[in-house]
């Protein structure tokens, strides 16, 4: 399977150069910024309220939110990143400007590879068709040609194993059965860097087990792999790096284990901070 690079707005420069050449660079961001753009209006939209807060409604306002704060990272080939952090840090936006999935909006991506995700759990899924449509559909999404789509399908669906369901509308399919399937189809498109962003979680623990062999497979055949996850086991489990994403920012690298000690005790600190509150208050309520 050729190589493909391709670069995603901003000026053209080479990814920051931490010692590894361009060409055993997989994934690199450099100074990547994502913008949104959020509403200010805070009331239900009906007609009586629209009145009532008619200037506001005018004016449309809108406040930008940064997701992503001038991030550089390097990804090399083969290599498995774990991304860790809390909840609206920005570890999915990471993942999706990863995919293309979104532009960023200031900074240069460069990816060298075909890249498979599985983001969102019904993302690239319709529900109103059946699975195994789906699953032809998704693998050309992700980059097969139609004809390389229906050969891999048998074994998109054995792998999947969901039987007779895999010709009923997606509609009617479980979180889990969603998984199964893009799961499925992301690790049978020859993925030469694969992005999972904290699924793996909604599947049983057999097919969790199934799907963990395929990735450490999936690694040992050099697929440069990048990993979101909640889960701080998984991290030294799948990666060789750790990466600590806080508010758009990057704020902690290292080996797994540390970025993932270092986050926990921060946390256990946040929480027993908690505490002393808690006990202060009770102190205080006992006063007469
Ligand atoms: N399309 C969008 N429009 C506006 N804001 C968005 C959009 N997508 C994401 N955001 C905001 O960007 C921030 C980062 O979101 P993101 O999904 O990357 O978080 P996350 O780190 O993956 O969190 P989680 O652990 O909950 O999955 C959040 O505050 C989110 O509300
Ligand atoms: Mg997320």
């Amino acid at each position: 399977m050729p190589s493909r690079t391709r670069r995603l707005r901003g000026r053209s420069m080479e990814p920051v150069d931490r010692g590894a050449a361009p060409e055993e660079v997989a994934i690199a961001f450099d100074n990547v910024s994502k913008h949104y753009s959020l509403s200010l209006q805070k009331h239900a939209t009906d007609f009586k309220t629209m009145l009532l807060h008619l200037p506001r409604f005018i004016s449309n306002a809108r406040r930008p939110f940064v997701a992503l704060d001038s991030v550089s990272l390097q990804v090399r080939r083969g290599e498995s990143l774990g991304i860790i952090g809390p909840n609206g840090s920005g570890k999915s936006t990471t993942l999706r400007v990863m995919s293309r999935i979104t532009p960023p909006t200031s900074g240069t991506v460069t990816v060298r590879g075909r890249v498979s995700a599985l983001l969102e759990l019904g993302s690239g899924f319709h529900p109103q068709i059946t699975g195994r449509e789906n699953a032809v559909l998704n693998a050309v999404l992700l980059g097969l040609t139609l004809r390389e789509a229906r050969a891999v399908l048998p074994e998109i669906i054995a792998f999947s194993e969901l039987g007779d369901f895999i010709d009923q509308p997606m509609r009617t399919y479980s979180s889990g059965m969603f998984f199964r399937l893009g799961f499925s189809v992301a690790v049978h498109v020859e993925p030469e860097i694969l992005l999972i962003d904290e699924v793996l979680a909604v599947g049983d623990a057999e097919f969790q087990k199934k799907c963990m062999d395929h990735i450490h497979g999936l690694r040992r055949q050099g697929v440069t792999l990048v990993l979101v996850t909640h889960d701080m086991l998984s991290l030294p489990m799948f990666c060789d790096r750790g990466i600590l994403i806080e508010r758009g920012k990057i704020t902690d690298e290292g080996t797994p284990q540390q970025v993932v000690h270092n986050y926990l005790s921060r946390v256990e600190r946040l929480l027993s901070l908690r505490d002393e509150e808690r006990e202060q208050l009770k102190l205080a309520q006992a006063l007469p």
